[in-house]
């Protein structure tokens, strides 16, 4: 029996969008940056209102790919189109004849150009992953736009191909872990409607940060700590699964908060020393705690970024958003919870 993957549809344009997610516990790290192949288990909670929406028009053959940048499509943002930067361009670029690579070993290879419209729901810049939701957008709208419908593990290996290991588990909704080593797709431990919590991001920095993830994942291991890290990981992550299978947030929330310390304690012990938090940064983590000695429930965690996701659950995110919003250094806040998988639909609007 031949296992070559068969289109389902014609070619056609296709409007795809995919969510973001935050790290529970952190990807940091990588043996090898092609794949790239992590050094540890990850685990993330997929986001709901923070997604990429993109959609992927075939174009006549011979005709180059045409990429465009929209500013925050979808309802209540512009979707107007901006000039794209030189880096998203030639990323985006690269990934396209990847998945034209990909479709040689199917039956339909497509060897035709595309019309990619592409942006993000929130505000670039805001801490939050956007080339996890943004490749996921970019390989379903494309692979969907050549007539195939691939299975969340395929989705999943695709879009991790892109470069953005954190891409690998955008293809589910709820709870996802990517596991270590040669294997390349994630899975959902948990969906979304198992157990709903929020992310209350506190931006303090809109900035570009200095220093990006993929050179982060190079220095990890020169930290002394990077080793030490690793062997005390599987534990963190064995709390952070029970915890989610059991719905008990209060065993969950510590070990989210010293993960998300720890990726910064490598960050800031690696040769050379890369600082990603701000004195803003600071003061967030400080009013996380102040929260906790108030009886509420909160929990912090940060990317490779200034910027603080903060965990709570849906009772206490009214509060916690209004305490954040008042301190200085903070710009906005983005309210966020647990989101469902990616989608894609027929035509090409925005
Ligand atoms: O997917 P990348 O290469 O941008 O790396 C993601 C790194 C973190 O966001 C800091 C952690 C994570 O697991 O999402």
């Amino acid at each position: 029996m031949s296992s070559v993957l068969e289109p389902a549809r014609d070619p056609g344009p296709v409007t795809a969008e995919a969510p973001s997610n935050i790290a529970f516990i952190k990807y940091w790290g990588a043996r090898d940056l092609k794949g790239p192949v992590p050094f540890n288990r990850s685990l993330s909670m997929t986001l709901d209102a923070c997604r990429s929406i993109c959609s992927a028009s075939p174009l006549a053959d011979g005709e180059d790919d045409e990429i465009v940048w929209l500013e925050e499509p979808g309802d209540g943002g512009s979707g107007a189109a901006a000039e794209a930067p030189p880096a998203f361009v030639e990323r985006t670029r690269r990934h396209l004849d990847r998945l034209r690579e990909w479709s040689r070993h199917t039956a339909a290879p497509y060897t035709g150009g595309f019309r990619i419209a592409t942006g993000n729901t929130f505000p670039a810049a805001a801490g939050i992953a956007s080339s996890a939701s943004g490749f996921t957008a970019l390989t379903l709208a494309v692979t969907a736009a050549m007539g195939f419908d691939l299975p969340p593990r395929t989705l999943s290996a695709l879009s991790r191909s892109s470069g953005s290991g954190s891409a690998a588990r955008s293809a589910y909704g709820g709870y996802v872990e990517w596991p270590d080593g040669d294997d390349n797709s994630a899975v959902q431990v948990l969906d979304e409607d198992a157990w709903q919590l929020c992310d209350v991001v506190a931006v303090v920095e809109t900035g570009a940060k200095k220093v990006s993830s993929r050179d982060g994942h190079q220095l990890a291991v020169s930290s002394p700590y990077f080793a030490p890290r690793l062997a005390a990981l599987e534990e963190r992550l064995e709390q952070v699964r029970l915890a989610l299978r059991e719905r008990d947030f209060e065993a969950l929330g510590p070990a989210v908060e010293e993960e998300g310390i720890d990726l910064h304690l490598i960050a800031m012990s690696s040769r050379p020393p890369v600082y990603y938090w701000t004195p803003g940064t600071i003061e967030v983590l400080a009013a996380v705690r102040d929260l906790r000695a108030d009886g509420v429930a909160a929990y912090a965690t940060m990317d490779a970024g200034a910027n603080v996701h903060v965990i709570c659950q849906p009772a206490d995110e009214a509060r916690v958003a209004e305490r954040l919003v008042a301190l200085g250094s903070v710009e906005r806040v983005l309210r966020d919870r647990t989101g469902g998988p990616p989608a894609w639909r027929r035509g090409a609007g925005l």
